[in-house]
């Protein structure tokens, strides 16, 4: 039974993922900063595991007792919507240590097994900000550009050794709890200055009618892992394909 590991599994894509990949009979290693079985089935191929992606000793706790891997999700992430202005750089650093740097650990973790076995797939989350400027999002839309970049260099080594790597870029999904949970962890302090503009930009998504589903992410995910001719980038949600065409991407 093949086996995959995700991170980030509290909440939103993660648990969706975890859930796809257990219909489909995969065993999976769902891991979370605090693990909880909530919204996820009780079921055998089930495990669940702590795992915080900015700590070197969870990381190497976390793998060892998960056993030898197929597949690895690189999904906890977190967002901060504010123009620069209003951002604390603190607040951008540890961004970026969670979204680029424990991506980045996780994979280097899991690339020894995977190159010795020349076999494995790596699936980054990034998002389809990266594919059109917006404003309120220079922090994070640069730290998912970073993932494209790492995985797309990287994916050129790792495929010497027959083990793929591949990215996933969701839309804008509401209805999970990254909106909220950027707002707690990173502030939102929009400078006066900006008020109205932010404001009216904000409106501007309330009111977008194509949007991202975390089953749309789920599918998109389920097939950059098991389909080998899958493209290295794979837009999810409807919003993520129309901006990819409009980026002149190939539809995927
Ligand atoms: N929702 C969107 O509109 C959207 C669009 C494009 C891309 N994305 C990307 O999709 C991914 C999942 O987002 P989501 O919408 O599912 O948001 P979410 O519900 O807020 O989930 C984010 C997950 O990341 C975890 N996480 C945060 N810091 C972590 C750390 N240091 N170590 C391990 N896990 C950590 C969170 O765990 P805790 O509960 O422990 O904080 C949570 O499980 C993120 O990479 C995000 O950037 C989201």
């Amino acid at each position: 039974m093949p086996r995959i590991l995700i991170t980030g599994c509290s909440s939103g894509f993660g648990r969706a993922i975890a859930a796809r990949f257990l219909d489909e009979g995969w065993e999976v290693i769902a891991t979370m900063r605090t693990p909880a079985t909530d919204g996820l089935p009780n079921l055998d191929r089930l495990r669940i595991l702590s795992l915080d992606v900015t700590q070197r000793l969870s990381i190497e706790a976390a793998l060892a007792e998960a056993g030898p891997i197929d597949a690895l999700v690189n999904n906890a992430g977190v967002g901060m919507l504010n123009v620069l202005e209003g951002a604390e750089i603190d607040k951008a650093r540890e961004l970026f240590d969670i979204n680029v740097l424990g991506t980045m650990a996780m994979t280097q973790a899991v690339m020894p097994a995977m190159r010795q076995r020349r076999n494995g797939v790596i699936v980054n989350i990034s998002s389809s900000v990266t594919l059109r400027p917006l404003p309120a999002l220079s922090i994070y839309s640069a730290s998912k550009a970073a993932v494209n970049a790492f995985t797309e260099s990287f994916a050129l080594e790792a495929a010497e050794f027959g083990v793929r790597a591949r990215l996933v870029l969701p839309g804008s999904a509401p209805e999970t709890s990254f909106g909220k949970n950027a707002v707690t962890r990173m502030g939102m302090d929009v400078p006066d200055a900006y008020g109205s503009f932010v404001q009216a930009y904000f409106q501007s998504l309330r009111n977008a009618t194509e949007k991202t589903s975390a089953l749309d992410v789920a599918n998109a995910v389920w097939r950059a892992v098991t389909d080998v001719n899958a493209p290295m980038m794979l837009p999810a949600g409807a919003d993520a394909e129309a901006l990819y065409r409009e980026a002149g991407r190939c539809a995927a």
